[in-house]
């Protein structure tokens, strides 16, 4: 796969990819990822479900979609056009489950499937990249319905990322995307109550984006064959340079686009400006020299 910028639009932030690119300029980017899909519709958590932090936000959206069928009716005939790639998003509750929705979003255009293996809002949801073997099952099961590049997404919670992601790898994920939110909790001193509906939430923002560099750079030194779409936190340019550096190929951007959309036009420029200062003409020559 060849992205012709390594900025990618992170899942659950730019909705089914149309309706921000009605609104943001698309040119910046390598792909943009739609909202995660199950094979039933699900009705995600009531509010509320978003919460800013003094650093970065939680959310609990619980995965609120229409389910794949819906899905593909609705958002297929706008796939196109859109100045982007657009990769899908694949959740579901069983490896059989997550095969569905990759045929589905297989056959509606897009033109890679993220495994979504690690939301951390469902109530009753496994959180199949905490145990490498379910996660690898998964992969496999979505690997022999897909013809389309398949990326595994990991929780920054996994007690052992590298384990998850070789997993992942042996069963057929062409990428991993390193990583979702972190598992995080708030709570209000006037209600006394959670800040949100679920109790716990997703945490994503500027905090996150050490944890999930180290679990890029840990990745990558043990599987430097597997390449890497980074994710978390990222904000300036020179984020987008450091997770390159730490192994990444290419960078989501997420919170930052739910403030402002048309961020990365900003940060393609301020990345550009950072790989000139050290001498660097293609992003990958910024990758870290192994020690
Ligand atoms: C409101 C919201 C909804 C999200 N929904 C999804 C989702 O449906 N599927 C998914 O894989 N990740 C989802 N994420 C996680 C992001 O794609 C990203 O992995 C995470 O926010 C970390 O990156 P960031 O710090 O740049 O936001 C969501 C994040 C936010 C803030």
């Amino acid at each position: 796969m060849e992205l012709r910028t390594p900025l990618v639009a992170a899942s659950g932030t730019v909705g089914a990819v149309w309706e921000w690119a009605e609104v943001a300029s698309t040119s910046a980017y390598g792909a943009a990822v739609a909202k995660s899909v199950a094979p039933e519709p699900w009705a995600g958590r009531p509010p509320p479900r978003l919460a800013p932090t003094r650093v970065g936000m939680l959310n609990g959206i619980g995965i609120q979609n229409p389910g794949i069928g819906t899905w593909v009716a609705e958002n297929g005939p706008r796939l196109g056009g859109l100045g982007v790639e657009v990769w899908g998003s694949a959740v579901g509750e069983s490896a059989e489950g997550f095969a569905l929705v990759a045929k589905g979003l297989e056959y509606a255009g897009v033109a890679a499937i993220e495994v979504n293996l690690s939301c951390p809002n469902l109530d009753d949801g496994v959180i199949f990249s905490f145990d490498p073997e379910a996660a690898g099952e998964v992969i496999d099961a979505v690997r022999r319905s897909t013809t389309l590049p398949v990326g595994a997404k990991l929780s920054p919670d996994s007690p052992d990322i590298v384990a998850s992601a070789a997993a992942c790898a042996e069963a057929g994920a062409d990428f991993a995307v390193l990583t979702n939110t972190a598992s995080g909790f708030g709570v209000s001193l006037e209600t006394r109550r959670p800040l949100l509906s679920g109790g716990t939430g997703g945490y994503s923002g500027p905090g996150l984006k050490p944890i999930s560099l180290r679990c890029v750079y840990q990745v990558h030194r043990a599987l430097p064959g597997l390449p890497i779409v980074g994710c978390g936190g990222v904000m300036t340019g020179q984020d987008v340079a450091e997770y390159l550096m730490a192994g990444a190929s290419a960078v989501e951007l997420g919170t930052l686009l739910l403030a402002a959309p048309s961020a990365g036009g900003r940060v393609l420029a301020e990345l550009v400006e950072v790989m000139d200062r050290l001498g660097c003409h293609r992003p990958a020559e910024l990758t870290m020299a192994a020690d």
